[in-house]
């Protein structure tokens, strides 16, 4: 493990403890109808129904994605680099009896879990904690059955690129400035008093090549998208409702495994000449 995983894994363990943003179990009440919360678009509706199948969740600890999932009939591995988060899952799965294997482990090594197992990998937002997408695409494109699906949701570029705060003297009407270059490989400056971040972690701003191009280069298709709607109208300039209105926090994509191997490892270029 790097420094970076390591501060992660320490932040997310505080997070877990600190009782913080996505680390709250899912409320009970929202098993009895599990896919309603996690499956509004009908993404996982016949043929791709979790119920029965060998589903992955993956960086998704904390208590809610593994126990709906796990509720909703799939044979649930939760994968997550924070042990503090596990065992959310694992006081879940014990007073639910829920089918739940939690294991400690890096999305981008996934060396613990054989090949083409999975039915479905769902990968709640958690490329931003690492400095590659592609070695976390290579291992789910390694783990997931040809045909299997793959749904993950990530930071838009943009959202890692625009500040906090609205430009000065901008008000309700305003918009946010740019004040990262989209070019920007290593960490992002620490940032607080916004959800679009989460404070004590190291996070990384990765461009549509690398999210969605990385992605297609590792052996997936790109079946759907979709951009989760964050927007207040009334929201106060400087929250994250307003801010959503300027800048979309994060996409959601529905992929699927193609059949055959792991194609070649050539990452996508990040700008190409244009013709
Ligand atoms: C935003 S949370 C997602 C799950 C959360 N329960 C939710 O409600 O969305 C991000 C998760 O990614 C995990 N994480 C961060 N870096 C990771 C890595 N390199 N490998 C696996 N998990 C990682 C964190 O421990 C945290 O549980």
């Amino acid at each position: 493990m790097t420094d970076i995983h390591d501060i992660n894994r320490r932040a997310w363990d505080r997070r877990a403890r600190d009782g913080k943003r996505f680390t709250k179990p899912v409320d009970p009440h929202a098993l009895v109808d599990p896919l309603k919360r996690v499956d509004g678009l009908g993404w996982l509706s016949p043929p791709d129904d979790v119920a029965g199948k060998r589903l992955l969740a993956l960086a998704a600890g904390g208590g809610k994605h593994a126990a709906l999932y796990a509720a909703a009939g799939a044979k649930v591995t939760v994968v997550d680099i924070s042990d503090a988060m596990l065992d959310l899952d694992r006081k879940v799965a014990a007073e639910r009896g829920l089918d739940i294997t939690p294991l400690r482990a890096s999305m981008d090594d996934l060396s613990a879990l054989g090949d083409a197992i999975f039915d479905v990998v769902i990968h709640p937002v958690s490329t931003c904690y690492l400095p590659e997408t592609r070695p976390v695409y290579d291992e789910v494109a390694r783990v997931t059955k040809a045909g299997g699906v793959y749904i993950s949701q990530h930071k838009q570029p943009v959202s890692m690129q625009a500040d906090v705060d609205p430009l000065p003297g901008a008000g309700a009407g305003g918009g946010y400035g740019l004040i990262e270059p989209y070019d920007r490989c290593d960490a992002l400056p620490p940032v607080s008093g916004s959800l679009h971040r989460e404070e004590g972690t190291v996070e990384f701003l990765h461009t549509w090549s690398a999210l969605l191009g990385a992605m297609c280069a590792a052996g997936f298709v790109i079946e759907a998208l979709m951009e989760p709607d964050h927007r207040d109208a009334k929201a106060r300039p400087g929250s994250f409702e307003h801010r959503s209105r300027w800048v979309p926090p994060y996409v959601r994509v529905k992929a699927r495994r193609v059949a055959g191997g792991v194609p070649e490892k050539t990452g996508p270029a990040l700008w190409t000449p244009d013709e």
